[in-house]
């Protein structure tokens, strides 16, 4: 089934917005987006610059495509500007309340139904985030990616309970345009990707809290003994150690358990205000982050 998407309207500019964007110029679409603040859209703006280069340093896309991509995106920093796209995909702040309250304001601006209403939550559940959308429930999936968007391969797609399998299969038409290879999870806390990762990356923090090795240690022996491309301490860094936390607690709640717990060490880290890469500083520190 074709995905019928000719522009993209991404809400959020922030890392995975920005990414997302970015993939989708690439691959040929409009895209437009939407975030209330000029200083995450300046910032944006200048990641694309950084990382279009990259990929044509790295002769993965041509200077004149890339050119061309860039050229494909705008940005609009009033939601009511965004208008005239036939797909949206929101990638704000992992809140199940902003993410319900800009779902129910996307449903009442595009009342056509065949405009998806696609949701980058990594661990919320869809089938609730779905109930913002009302009789347009139908509409709503989850359109997961993974951080660094234009280097990461996968998107997990996650049907809600009222999701029709008309808008699942056009997910997954419209991941694979985009260059994705998309795999269909069911809406259970964390789907699967977060699930197994996350409790794995609870588990370093364990053990680094225990003293059983120090974070280069714990991160150098999963890199080098499992093949990692990078440790569980360190992506938790990028990921970003509040998301982690909160990550964490979707999945006790949702799976009602306690063996998902964030551990005290981890929540320590982020009352401290040690974030990760974004902050300047988590389980390491990033100098001029
Ligand atoms: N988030 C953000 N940026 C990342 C990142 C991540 N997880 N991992 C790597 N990067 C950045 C690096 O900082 C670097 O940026 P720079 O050039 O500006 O310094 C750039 O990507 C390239 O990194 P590498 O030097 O490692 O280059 P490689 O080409 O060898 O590998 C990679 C790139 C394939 C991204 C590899 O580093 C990798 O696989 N990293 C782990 C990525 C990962 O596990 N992502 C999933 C995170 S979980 C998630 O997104 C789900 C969410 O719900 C929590």
């Amino acid at each position: 089934m074709p995905h019928n998407v000719k522009t993209l309207g991404v809400l959020g500019a922030g890392q995975m917005g920005g990414g997302i964007a970015q993939v989708a110029a690439v691959a040929g679409l409009t895209v437009k987006v939407f975030d209330s603040f000029p200083g995450t859209i300046d910032k944006c703006k200048g990641v694309h610059i950084k990382s279009l280069g990259k990929l044509v340093e790295k002769a993965k896309i041509t200077k004149d495509a890339a050119d061309a991509a860039s050229a494909r995106i705008s940005f609009v920093d009033n939601l009511e500007n965004l208008t005239g796209c036939d797909w949206l995909v929101e990638a704000v702040v992992e809140d199940v309340n902003v993410k319900k309250d800009l779902l129910a304001k996307l449903a009442a601006m595009y009342p056509d139904e065949s405009v998806v209403l696609a949701t980058n939550t990594s661990s919320i559940s869809i089938t609730e985030l779905a109930t913002a959308a009302g009789k347009g429930a139908h509409r709503v999936v989850g359109m997961h990616f993974f951080n660094p968007v234009p280097l990461m391969q996968l998107v997990e797609v996650i049907p809600g309970l009222q999701t029709s399998p008309e808008v699942v299969q056009r997910t997954l038409a419209l991941a694979t345009a985009m260059g994705k290879t998309p795999l269909e999870a069911s809406d259970r806390a964390g789907f699967i990707s977060n699930r197994v990762l996350m409790p794995m990356i609870n588990e370093a923090f364990y053990a680094w809290m225990e003293g059983v090795a120090k974070p280069e240690a714990i991160d150098g022996i999963m890199k080098l003994g499992c093949n990692f491309p990078m440790g569980p301490l360190t992506l938790a860094d990028f990921i970003g150690l509040d998301t982690c936390v909160n990550i964490m607690n979707v999945l006790a709640d949702g799976l009602n358990s306690d063996r998902y717990r964030a551990c005290p060490l981890l929540k320590q880290l982020v009352s401290a205000g040690r974030m990760g890469v974004k902050s300047g500083r988590g389980v390491y520190e990033y100098p001029g982050k």
